[in-house]
């Protein structure tokens, strides 16, 4: 058994040039590589260190990687990692996978602190398919976790489910009772995994599921469920909270049996949302700043009357500036005016209006025997000092 790291620039299988390790396990090593057969393209290689030095041992193990690996090799789905090959080198068993230009979520929660409820909804809609497939081809993934789900560096991408052990397969087919593997170990992760994982090895579909569940509370809250009261955090609705409490039952039977089920749920949830955010609702979408009711709608009043008042204000200025720009004129203005007035007073050589004809009276107005009044005269008019009607 050789557990020695191996070096970068070490040409393996006589074709994969080591660059670097991405991970140590407990059960081998990733290493990214250059397949020099193909142009020298990244891919990923998974190194399994059975625990045997025993010839023979050693033989089995490496025909139950290879029948276990051949399984794996059926998966393709557009979300997992492709599996190219296997190959054997110095008692070392290989696995050859492709390459995810991207970063784990445990990576990227450290970067960014935490995720909001709707960033892990939807991490959780792009990853329960992946289940319901693999699920439904009788494997399990046993290991779900933050790092082992990865974001590609384009966004445009979904995530991508990543370490499926074949040797977690090895597990599951129950030979860990023999001398290959320490049967004391377990798969899956403390915090993450089941109690029927961790205490008795077995794994169903809501295994996997409940997983899942502890990866979402972590990244909501960079805690495992397991050392936190997750429900009463403040940025979990309670819709959200429902069903994850539901994926995390501590017996398999009363969680969620598959993940089509929790698909249902998440989407009659997300119904139940959309719902609650109609108008005249008073429900505020999780993980945004909540402003109590009595603020806002002032804040919205206020908010509302602002362009009148700016209008009015702006009508203010403009007429004050009229009335300083035109004040020199007003006593020429009134003056001509005044004019005006005085000639309408001087008696007219116009011949009188005819008297009003019958059809006159009824739309006319009685003027009782005063002159009906000229035309007014127009701006202009004033303006020059023309007042003649
Ligand atoms: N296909 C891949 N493409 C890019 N990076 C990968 C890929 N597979 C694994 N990695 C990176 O390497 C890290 C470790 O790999 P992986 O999860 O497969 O093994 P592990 O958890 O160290 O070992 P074990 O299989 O024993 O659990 C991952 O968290 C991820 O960052
Ligand atoms: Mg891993």
């Amino acid at each position: 058994m050789t557990t020695t790291e191996i070096p970068q620039g070490t040409l393996v299988g006589n074709r994969y040039l080591i660059q670097q390790v991405l991970g140590q396990g407990g059960f081998g090593r990733t290493y990214k590589a250059y397949d020099q057969h193909r142009f020298g393209k990244p891919c990923v290689l998974k190194e399994f260190i059975p625990r045997t030095n025993n010839p023979q041992g050693l033989q089995k193990a490496q025909e139950l990687f290879e029948r276990e690996a051949k399984i794996l090799f059926q998966l393709k789905h557009p979300q997992i990692p492709e599996f190219f090959g296997t190959f054997s080198e110095n008692g070392r068993l290989f696995i050859v996978q492709e390459y995810v230009d991207g970063k784990n979520y445990w990576t990227l929660l450290r970067e960014r602190q935490h995720f909001s409820e709707a960033e892990v909804i939807r991490l959780l809609d792009a990853i329960l398919p992946i289940l319901d497939y693999i699920h439904e081809q009788n494997i399990f993934h046993r290991d779900i976790s933050p790092d082992n789900i990865m974001q590609p560096n384009n966004l445009n991408q979904l995530p991508v489910l990543i370490d499926f052990g074949v040797v977690k397969q090895i597990y599951a087919t129950g030979i860990n009772n023999t001398s290959l593997l320490e049967s004391h170990t377990r798969v899956g992760k403390r915090g993450y995994a089941p109690p029927e994982q961790m205490q008795l090895g077995q794994c169903f579909p809501s295994s996997d599921l409940y997983a899942l569940a502890s990866t979402a509370i972590f990244l909501l809250t960079g805690k495992t469920p397991n050392v936190l009261a997750w429900e009463s955090h403040p940025s979990l609705s309670k819709e959200f909270q429902k069903v994850l409490k539901k994926m995390l039952k501590d017996k398999p039977n009363e969680r969620y049996q598959s993940a089509k089920e929790v698909i249902a749920a998440l989407q009659s949830q997300a119904t139940i949302q959309q719902s609650q955010q109609l108008p005249g609702s008073t429900k505020v979408p999780n993980n945004e700043v909540t402003v109590p009711p009595s603020i806002a709608s002032v804040t919205t009043t206020a908010g509302q009357a602002f362009p009148y008042l700016l209008g009015f204000l702006t009508v203010l200025l403009v007429v004050g500036i009229g009335v300083a720009v035109l004040s020199p004129y007003i006593p020429i203005v009134c003056s001509v005016l005044n004019n005006c007035v005085q000639n309408r007073k001087t008696p007219q050589t116009q011949p009188s209006s005819p008297p009003p004809s019958p059809t006159n009276l009824e739309t006319t107005p009685p003027t009782n025997g005063q002159p009906t009044p000229s035309k007014l005269p127009s701006c202009r008019d004033v303006l020059f000092g023309d007042c003649s009607p």
